[in-house]
C-alpha cells in the first residue's frame, strides 16, 4: 500500500520535498477513466489553488511525487504573490489526447465539489479553460474559466508582465536603475508567456534575441518585431554576450554548464522549475549572477485566476501583479542581509507569511 503521508519522510529521492501534506485525496470513478489526486499542502492562507495537470504518468508513484512537489511550491508560491491562498494541485493520470472526456471532466468536478472549497482548481499542462467550464457544471471551486463563462482568459498575459516587473527590479538591484532600454535580453522560448514578454521588453526599448525549437512561434515574433535576432537554440543564446537571460521554456534550463557558460549579469523568466538542482542558486550567486526566482516572477498567472473567484477585474489583477516588482526587491535586499542566494531568501519570506498571517487564524471569530 501506498504511505502517502510517510513517503516524504521514507523516500530519499530528491523530488520529493519534504514536510507534511495537509490532506492527500485519491479520486477514482471506473466508468469515465478517472483517476485523479488531489494534494492539499497547507491552508494556513486559505483555501488551496492550484492547476489540474493532466498527464500520462508512467506509475501512480511518479504520479503521487509530482502532486506532492507541485502543491507545496504553489503553498509558496501563492503566499508570496500575496493571496489568500493556500498551496495545492491535482494530476489526472492518463493522456489528455485521448482519455479527457465530459463525463471524466465532470467526475472529477464532482470529487472537487466535495472537498467543500478546501481546493480551487485551475488549467495546468494538459488542461485549458474550456475544460474547466466542464470541470466547473459540477463545483463552485473552479477558475481559470473562459471569457465566455466570465472567466479570466488565458493567464499568460499577467504571467509575461509579471516576469517584466520581476526582471525591473532585479535591473535596479545589479544597475542601479529599474529601465531596461539599451540591456540585451535573451527569451529562450517565444510561446505564451515568451511571445508578451518580447512585447513589453521592445516597448521598453531593450534589444532582444531570441531562440525556440518551434519556427511558427519564432516567425510570430519576427513579424511583429523585425528588430528582433534569432539563435540557433538555448546553447546559443546563453552562449551570446547579454546583460538579462530570460528561460520561458521548459523546467531545467540552469544547470552546471549554462552557469558556467553565462554573460548574463541577471536570469528572471516565466519558466517553472527553471534551477537543474537546489546547488544551482549558490553557484549563480557565487558568480555573481543575480537570479530572479522563478517561483516570484511568475507567479501573474495565479494572481489573475486568484482574482476570478472574486469576479474578474482586470485593472485589479494587473495592480495585484505589478507588486511583483517589491516582492522581488525584497527579496534581494533579503538575500544580501542573511547573505544566503535569492532562492533561499524567497523561501524565508514565503515561510514567514504563511507562518505570521496563518497564525491569526487562532483568533476565534463567530463564522
Ligand atoms: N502560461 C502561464 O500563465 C504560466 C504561468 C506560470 C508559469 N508558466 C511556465 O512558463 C513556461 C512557458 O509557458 P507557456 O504557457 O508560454 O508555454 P508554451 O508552450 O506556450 O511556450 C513554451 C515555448 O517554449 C518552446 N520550447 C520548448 N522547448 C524549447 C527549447 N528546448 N528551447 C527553446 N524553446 C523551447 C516551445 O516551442 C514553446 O514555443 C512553462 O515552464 C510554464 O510552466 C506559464
Amino acid at each position: 500500500m501506498t504511505d502517502v503521508f510517510g513517503l516524504s519522510h521514507k523516500d530519499p529521492s530528491p523530488v520529493v520535498h519534504p514536510g507534511r501534506h495537509e490532506q492527500v485525496v485519491f479520486c477514482s470513478d471506473e466508468r469515465s477513466g478517472l483517476y485523479a489526486i488531489i494534494a492539499i499542502y497547507s491552508t494556513a492562507l486559505g483555501p488551496g489553488l492550484g492547476g489540474t495537470r493532466f498527464y500520462p504518468y508512467e506509475s501512480e508513484q511518479a504520479a503521487l511525487a509530482d502532486v506532492l512537489n507541485l502543491s507545496r511550491a504553489m503553498a509558496y508560491k501563492n503566499s508570496l504573490a500575496g493571496l489568500d491562498h493556500g498551496g495545492a494541485k491535482a494530476v489526472i493520470i492518463g493522456d489528455p489526447s485521448t482519455d479527457k472526456s465530459e463525463a471524466l471532466l465532470r467526475a472529477y468536478g464532482r470529487f472537487i465539489e466535495s472537498l467543500g472549497g478546501r481546493y480551487y482548481t485551475a488549467c495546468d499542462v494538459g488542461t485549458y479553460s474550456e475544460d474547466m467550464d466542464v470541470v466547473a457544471r459540477e463545483s463552485s471551486y473552479v477558475t481559470g474559466r473562459t471569457e465566455a463563462h466570465g472567466g479570466a482568459g488565458d493567464s499568460s498575459v499577467l504571467t509575461a508582465f509579471g516576469v517584466f516587473q520581476g526582471m525591473r527590479a532585479a535591473a535596479e538591484h545589479a544597475y542601479g536603475t529599474p529601465s531596461l532600454t539599451g540591456r540585451r535580453v535573451g527569451v529562450e522560448g517565444v510561446g505564451k508567456v515568451g511571445h508578451r514578454l518580447v512585447d513589453h521588453l521592445i516597448e521598453e526599448g531593450a534589444e532582444v534575441v531570441i531562440c525556440d525549437v518551434d519556427e511558427r512561434a519564432v516567425d510570430r515574433v519576427r513579424q511583429r518585431h523585425p528588430a528582433v535576432r534569432v539563435v540557433a537554440d538555448a546553447t546559443a543564446l546563453t552562449s551570446e554576450d547579454i546583460d538579462i537571460y530570460a528561460p520561458c521554456a521548459l523546467g531545467g534550463a540552469i544547470d552546471d554548464d549554462t552557469v558556467a557558460r553565462l554573460n548574463a549579469k541577471i536570469i528572471c523568466g516565466g519558466a517553472n522549475n527553471q534551477l537543474a538542482h537546489p546547488g544551482v542558486d549558490k553557484q549563480l550567486a557565487e558568480r555573481g549572477i543575480f537570479y530572479a526566482p522563478d517561483y516570484v516572477v511568475n507567479s501573474g498567472g495565479v494572481i489573475q485566476v486568484a482574482d476570478e473567484i472574486e469576479g474578474f477585474n482586470m485593472a485589479r489583477a494587473r495592480a495585484r501583479a505589478a507588486k511583483i516588482f517589491d516582492t522581488t526587491a525584497k527579496i534581494f535586499r533579503l538575500a544580501d542581509e542573511e547573505g544566503v542566494p535569492p532562492g533561499a531568501a524567497a523561501d524565508r519570506l514565503a515561510e514567514r507569511r504563511m507562518s505570521e498571517v496563518g497564525r491569526l487564524r487562532g483568533i476565534w471569530l463567530r463564522r
